[in-house]
């Protein structure tokens, strides 16, 4: 046995500066307890919190976050005031609400809305607790009490937002928006689920918080309505049963104002009961104008079949200006991506071709859905594209009601593969909290594949490679006015 290890004496200063760490911690944990939200949340959930965090302090009249910016923390006011702003459907600045001290902002991305977003700005100087996303994700799954709280915050949030959206409702003042979310119940719709019937009596309006409905009249479709619409209103104002039948053309979050609460918010505000009336009468004349053109509405019919109206652009193609057994655009493709993600002749609506490709479904994507890797993600342009956690499982392949998803094979023999990429991902073993490697080749040999507008790439390839100008593409108005 050597002489015993010299440990050194801690100096005078560090423990001076541990004490101090340990009085913040302390102190912020207090913080945190006194906040009405937090008050059933037990202690040492808190202090997960308080762990992840970076207290901030932002000074009045600045910026914490833009509506369009990306979502990566969740915000906990800890002092001064937030004003909360979004657009409603038409364009217009809506003042969301004002947070104070102990709301939350960030509640939404948490639960993995990433499209209804509002602008947070400082209305005095204010002290926040900024929490990485992720790190709180992975926290409330061993947070119980915490992920309750954060749940109904997000709830009462997203019912918030829906009505904002709606521009009747975004004329409301915060405070009656809210009291008007108490009396809505939500509720998740899956693909293909009635949700109103015709001829029968109404009970309550339903306002689409996301997804994308149709309306059809003795199965005839004459209406698809889309996120911030809302339906209903027509048997409610009229005392008549439901004038048709509105069912989901996607998953879809409705929420369902009762009918007595309905009466009652237009009793107390009859500025609202006669744009309601407004509303009525431009859907009942715009369902006759189509009753009456046969052609329009099997024009209807094919678009909501095909799911045109599903993103926001589509690529389409003129034929005449293709000249005879041109396929430079699926070559180009092939040549970019290692096989087609397009195919010409998908749907012919009058003189042009709507490429059957993915439609980058903006709402309630099925692939997404079925994914048990969460290996679909949204970029900048709006895109859908696969990331490297694909494993080529094939669940998200009969997802897709357009047969836009393919199973490939990866590129590349496993033989040349590196080390990283033939063994499964390094895993963080809960229990024994160290990181472990699987000594087990992964054995992927396909991937899904589906146009995702080139992501990654400057342009995309089949239109850089057109040689006329046939294909385009166009945002889904231009081609679908309806
Ligand atoms: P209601 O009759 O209560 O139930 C069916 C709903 O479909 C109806 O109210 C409207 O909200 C909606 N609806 C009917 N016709 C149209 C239309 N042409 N455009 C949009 N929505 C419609």
């Amino acid at each position: 046995m050597g002489p015993p290890k010299h440990v050194p004496e801690p100096r005078a200063a560090d423990i001076g500066r541990i004490e101090r760490q340990l009085r913040q911690r302390r102190e912020r944990l207090k913080e945190l307890e006194r906040l009405d939200c937090f008050h059933t949340v037990p202690t040492e959930e808190l202090e997960g919190l308080i762990d992840l965090g970076t207290f901030r302090a932002f000074p009045i009249h600045k910026t914490i976050i833009h509506e369009r910016d990306q979502r990566d923390f969740l915000y906990i006011l800890l002092q001064g005031s937030v004003r909360l702003v979004l657009h409603d459907k038409e364009g217009h600045e809506v003042l969301m609400g004002i947070l104070d001290r102990g709301d939350c902002y960030g509640v939404g991305a948490l639960f993995g809305d990433f499209f209804r977003r509002s602008g947070a700005y400082t209305e005095t100087d204010c002290y926040v607790l900024q929490l990485p996303l992720v790190d709180v994700r992975a926290l409330l799954a061993t947070a119980p009490v915490l992920h309750t709280v954060f749940r109904q915050l997000y709830m009462q949030r997203m019912a918030e937002f829906t009505l904002v959206r709606v521009p009747l409702f975004s004329h409301l003042l915060p405070v009656e928006r809210m009291a008007l979310v108490r009396s809505i119940k939500s509720k998740h719709y899956p693909r293909g689920s009635v949700v109103v019937q015709q001829n029968e009596p109404a009970d309550a309006l339903y306002l689409i918080e996301s997804g994308q409905v149709i309306v059809e009249e003795y199965d005839q479709a004459i209406a698809t309505l889309n996120e911030g619409d809302f339906f209903g209103e027509m048997a409610l104002l009229s005392h008549e049963p439901r004038a048709a039948t509105v069912r989901t053309l996607t998953p879809a979050d409705i929420l369902i104002l009762p009918a007595e609460a309905f009466h009652l918010l237009l009793a107390e505000h009859p500025g609202l009961k006669a744009r309601f009336q407004d509303v009525l009468t431009q859907r009942r004349s715009a369902g006759k104008r189509l009753r009456d053109d046969q052609g329009q509405m099997e024009r209807l019919n094919q678009i909501v079949q095909h799911g045109l109206l599903r993103g926001s652009h589509l690529l389409i193609r003129t034929p005449e200006l293709c000249p005879p057994g041109c396929r430079i655009c699926e070559e180009a493709c092939t040549a970019r991506h290692g096989n087609t993600r397009l195919h010409l002749n998908g749907v012919l609506l009058g003189s042009q071709d709507i490429l059957s490709a993915c439609r980058q479904c903006h709402v309630g994507a099925e692939c997404m859905e079925a994914c048990p890797e969460d290996a679909f993600a949204w970029d900048d342009r709006g895109a859908l594209h696969i990331t490297d956690a694909c494993t080529g499982c094939g669940e998200c392949i009969p997802a897709c009601p357009y047969e836009a998803v393919d199973r490939v094979p990866r590129t590349g023999d496993i033989g040349q593969q590196t080390l990283v990429q033939r063994f499964n991902p390094i895993q963080y073993i809960r229990g024994l909290g160290r990181y472990s490697i699987p000594l087990e080749a992964t054995g992927h040999s396909h991937r899904a594949d589906k146009c995702d507008l080139c992501h990654g790439h400057e342009d995309l390839a089949c239109l850089s490679a057109c040689p006329t100008g046939s294909l385009r593409l166009v945002p889904v108005e231009e081609v679908l006015p309806i």
